[in-house]
């Protein structure tokens, strides 16, 4: 356990006092001084990625700073406690270890006095058996039907991580192969896919790491139904798999321990996709490009553990954050992929970064005094920038944005790529300069404005600047590169989680409500008249139920 006092430890105090004298200084000023700046603040992991991130606030003395502050909270310790199968999810006592599953040199990983590594291995080969499998048409539905359709019913973690790399990686699927998306327990979500497809030629994956949730129950139990109606329960064998920790519940909802691919409790359900919870993607893709992405992982992965933290490029990615989120009062960052295909990864990042650092009780169970986990929102580039760039741009709130780009497109139509490319490195520029109000006026006097119609507009037309950046370029979004991409944000957000003292990997926030709606569901149902809520949702459940009579 940390010391309690992380806020008054000495590298914190340090950089509140590094942040008063440093936070009226403009970034264009210290481009203006350095033109070794960008070579200064950037950083690559071979030819796969490059992180510039020299349009940020912050000095060599800012990073060193924020380095001292990693190291007082001794964060390459733990780099090494969590890749060892300690437990550090504290409040569940479980070990940490999504990184095993990349973990491509087979080194054992001891989790109770056996080497899990055994365990992976075993379940990647029936993972590659059945993908080919289905792939290539041998495993076919209960009527001799090839299936070329992948339905994966899951929620969270057992959705977002498929959905994003599925999408992500398009360009790799098997030709003929349909993937569809079950999450939400809105009656539309399954309706929109079951009237698309045909039972005889549909793969379900039922993909739960608890096997208990409401959404994802539900959902395969509607599919169950209609594949049983279309086919009969004989079907059931040939068209359903599962994906859990809970054999015993998987039984239970009739679907044969034989088709069920295991993983397990030091897996969190949001770092989960590089385990059979990625069964969708395997067939998608091919496991051969499954296992790339993993190396991609692996290789930052290799990259964490022996990068010093100065060169590390999810600890500087980290620290960046802390740096804004503790001592500018910055408590949001936007995540914006310049890539049509990654435009899923703020939605993956939304639960990965905001369902791990979004706690308030540190790891001794005290109250923090501090921001923890911010506001993460994004969506693909330049549609964003016709949506909520104005106030990136003019808002009275900062937020720094980390842009993600592709040097090469798969889609290298025309100029398109050339005209993406050189707007997102436009925004970056501009967030960064800006444009104050002389050089406002000066265009507007160009523009033959009056002195009148340019002392209006030009506060209008100018812009603040000094607004932070990160520019993540990747050679090409491949399933290496991706895995790599993920891989960053995962470790940058433990990196957080370690400054902020709090247990990055339980999810006890998504608790409370699940439970109220259980309590609400039969009031619902059935005719309750005692109802025992406060006034509001009283009347909101009468309401309901009179809309509904
Ligand atoms: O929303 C809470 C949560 O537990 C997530 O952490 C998880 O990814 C999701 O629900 C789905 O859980 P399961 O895979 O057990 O169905």
């Amino acid at each position: 356990m940390f010391d309690r006092s992380v806020s008054k430890s000495k590298a914190w105090k340090k950089l509140e006092s590094h942040y008063k004298a440093f936070r009226k200084v403009e970034m264009r000023d210290l481009f203006a001084k350095d033109p070794e700046r960008a070579a200064k603040f950037t950083e690559k992991l071979g030819d796969t990625l490059v992180l510039d991130y020299s349009k940020n606030r912050i000095s060599e003395k800012t990073m060193g700073y924020l380095m001292n502050l990693a190291r007082e909270r001794r964060v390459e310790d733990k780099i090494k406690s969590m890749f060892r199968g300690d437990r550090i999810n504290i409040t569940e006592n479980r070990a940490v270890l999504h990184t095993a599953l990349r973990n491509r040199d087979n080194t054992p990983v001891m989790v109770n006095g056996r080497d899990v590594m055994v365990d992976i291995n075993a379940v990647f080969a029936k993972m590659r058996k059945f993908s080919d499998d289905v792939r290539y048409g041998k495993f076919k539905g209960h009527t001799g039907k090839k299936l070329v359709n992948i339905v994966n019913i899951g929620i969270g973690g057992s959705d977002l991580g498929p959905v994003m790399a599925t999408e992500a990686l398009k360009k790799y699927w098997l030709k003929g192969i349909n993937c569809y998306f079950i999450s939400n327990i809105d009656g539309t979500a399954c309706a929109e896919v079951l009237d698309k497809i045909n039972p005889e030629e549909t793969l379900f994956i039922v993909a739960s790491k608890t096997f208990t949730t409401i959404e994802t129950l539900t959902n395969a139990r509607t599919c169950r139904k209609w594949l049983v109606d279309a086919l009969g329960e004989p079907a059931v064998a040939k068209h359903f798999v599962a994906l859990s920790t809970n054999t015993e519940e998987v039984k239970k909802f009739g679907i044969n321990p034989d088709n069920m691919f295991e993983f397990w409790d030091f897996v969190g359900g949001r770092y989960s996709m590089w385990s059979a919870i990625g069964l969708s993607l395997a067939i998608a893709v091919g496991m051969d490009n499954f296992e790339k992405m993993l190396e991609g992982a692996f290789a930052m992965d290799k990259h964490f553990t022996e990068t010093p933290l100065e060169h590390n490029i999810p600890v500087i990615m980290a620290m960046i954050g802390v740096w804004y989120n503790n001592f500018m009062g910055c408590h949001r960052y936007a995540v914006i992929p310049y890539d049509q295909y990654l435009k899923y990864l703020p939605a993956y990042l939304q639960q990965l970064d905001m369902e791990s650092n979004g706690k308030s009780v540190d790891v001794n169970g005290e109250f923090v005094k501090y921001a923890t986990g911010p506001v993460l929102f994004g969506g693909a580039g330049t549609d964003v920038q016709h949506s909520f760039f104005q106030l990136i741009h003019q808002g009275t709130e900062m937020v720094p944005c980390d842009f993600v780009i592709p040097a090469i497109s798969h889609n290298e139509i025309g100029d398109h790529h050339e005209i993406l490319l050189a707007n997102v490195l436009a925004q970056g520029e501009a967030l960064m300069r800006g444009k104050t109000q002389k050089e406002a006026a000066e265009e507007l006097k160009a523009a033959g404005k009056s002195k009148e119609e340019i002392d209006f507009l030009k506060k209008f037309k100018s812009f603040s600047g000094n607004r932070p950046s990160n520019t993540l370029l990747l050679k090409k979004v491949d399933p290496y590169t991706l895995g790599a991409l993920v891989a960053l944000y995962e470790h940058k957000v433990f990196v957080q989680g370690i400054i902020w003292n709090i247990d990055s990997y339980d999810q006890m926030g998504v608790e409370l409500g699940k439970k109220l709606a259980l309590n609400i569901l039969p009031e619902l149902q059935n005719n309750v008249h005692d109802l025992k809520h406060d006034s509001s949702t009283n009347a909101l459940i009468k309401m309901v139920k009179a809309f509904r009579k």
